[in-house]
């Protein structure tokens, strides 16, 4: 069933095994532009921008995600499922529930939590918490070390919900769950990774902190996070 609804590839030989998701287009852009040799645009459905070029003489594609677990949902389903992807990098921003964790500090989400409904809606998974893939962390906790860049490997929250009216209870998800910080795609993409027998993980990068109230710019949050980039590009086949 190639293209599906909402990626527009022809030949599944157009994307690498591995992809980097990005949740923002124009951040999947960027890293092509900056990083990528070869390129070549496979997917423009929506402006879910999708290249696939190589990096050091090996082959990756990147691809947008959106924002948000049901925008996660659909477009790592069908990586996954109807073009032979085995292997989905998350790369996105988070929002620090800790005063420990520091604006632009890179995290590798060992598992993640959530009170979202997707994986019980998606395939009937009634935990809430999933893990991602070991073999996958093992290798960027490597790249990651020799690289000389400093990872926080930690548990993080999946939230449905950015503009909460009670936005104090992010101390209640850290104190009962352990959550350093917040992001809105790893639950399902880790979801649809279990159900489908295919490899997640997810790299974030600190963009605001919830305690300190620090933030970044958005253009700060488009350019300025070369290290998660590096660890993840690394990667590639
Ligand atoms: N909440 C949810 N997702 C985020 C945040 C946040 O504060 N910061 C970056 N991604």
């Amino acid at each position: 069933m190639i293209p599906t609804p909402h990626i527009e590839l022809k030949n599944k030989d157009e994307i690498a095994k591995t992809v980097l998701m990005p949740g923002d287009p124009l951040r999947a852009k960027f890293i092509a532009d900056t990083f990528l040799e070869d390129v070549k645009q496979f997917n423009n459905v929506r402006n879910i921008l999708g290249y696939t070029g190589t990096y050091k003489g090996r082959r990756i594609s990147v691809m947008a995600s959106g924002m948000g677990m049901p925008s996660m949902g659909i477009y790592s389903y069908e990586l996954y499922k109807f073009y032979d992807v085995e292997n989905i990098i998350r790369i996105g921003s988070c929002g620090g529930y800790t005063a420990d964790v520091n604006l632009y500090d890179v995290i590798l989400a060992k598992d993640v939590w959530s009170e979202s409904s997707y994986a019980k809606v998606q395939g009937g998974y009634e935990s809430d918490v999933i893990e991602g893939t070991q073999k996958l962390n093992e290798s960027l906790i490597k790249h990651a070390n020799e690289l000389g860049i400093n990872m926080q490997i930690e548990r993080i929250h999946s939230s449905d919900v950015f503009y909460r009216e009670n936005f104090e209870e992010y101390k209640e998800i850290y104190d009962q769950h352990g959550c350093v910080a917040v992001e809105m795609e790893a639950f399902a993409l880790f979801h649809n990774a279990k159900v489908l027998g295919k490899n997640a993980a997810c790299l974030l990068t600190v963009s605001d902190n919830l305690v300190t109230q620090e933030a970044t710019s958005s253009e700060e949050r488009k350019n300025a996070f070369t290290n998660m980039m590096k660890i993840a590009l690394e990667m590639a086949e």
